[in-house]
């Protein structure tokens, strides 16, 4: 299991910090929330953080954008290692997935709580991480969606053998990363449970205790 803290729960003044500590802790990749204040009703950060950020741990970034083809290249060169678009905001996906592959990143999409995981039937060979929402996007500090494990399992499902990342994002706690490993996912993205903790380095600990203890059991 990977643990992927989200910066954005961190303290934008003190990011340097915030990220050093979950370093510490052993997290995985970092991941990077851009929003675009149309796809999602939220703003947040753009291509100069992310290169500020870069060349510590991996940078998953979940571009949250309209028309997100037309970024590829900027966000690769400021630093992504994974460029994930979403699916509801991209018309030609499989164009949209090679350009990331082109540009020497790795592919993802993500996929709103609403979207059914057969939309990605035909690119399936094109991806390097799906990302499965268990909120709508745009915020931090929502209540996790259910519906999420059973997208998971159908996705695990329709991979098979291949060897993609399936990545959930949104309302991940320790409470749920056991059920959620069983279900197979394989990266745990978690803003506010990491960075709204009293310690995330803890929080780091407990998410990939949990889940590891889980897929043992
Ligand atoms: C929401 C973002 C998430 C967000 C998750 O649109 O994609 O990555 O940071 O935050 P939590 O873990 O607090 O739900
Ligand atoms: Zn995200």
């Amino acid at each position: 299991m990977r643990i992927a803290p989200s910066i954005l729960s961190a303290d934008f003044a003190a990011l340097g910090e915030a990220i050093a500590r979950v370093e510490a802790a052993g997290a995985d990749q970092l991941h990077v929330d851009v929003m675009d204040g149309h796809f999602v009703p939220n703003l947040t950060i753009g291509p100069p953080v992310i290169e500020s950020i870069r060349k510590r741990l991996p940078l998953d970034v979940h571009l949250m954008i309209e028309e997100p083809e037309r970024w590829v290249e900027t966000y690769v060169k400021a630093g992504a290692d994974y460029l994930t678009i979403h699916v509801e905001a991209c018309a030609h996906l499989e164009r949209a997935l090679s350009l990331i592959r082109e540009a020497g990143a790795k592919s993802g999409v993500a996929l709103n709580p609403s979207t059914a995981p057969e939309v990605l039937e035909y690119v399936l060979d094109d991806l390097d991480l799906v990302l499965v929402m268990s909120v709508n996007p745009g915020f931090g500090g929502q209540s996790f969606i259910p519906t999420a494990y059973e997208k998971i399992r159908r996705l695990r499902a329709l991979l098979g053998s291949r060897n993609v990342l399936v990545s959930v994002d949104g309302g991940v706690k320790v409470e749920n990363a056991g059920p959620l490993a069983r279900a197979g996912a394989t990266v745990l993205v978690a803003g506010s449970s990491v960075f709204g903790a009293p310690d995330p380095g803890a929080a780091v600990a407990a998410l990939r205790s949990a889940s590891e203890v889980a897929k043992s059991a």
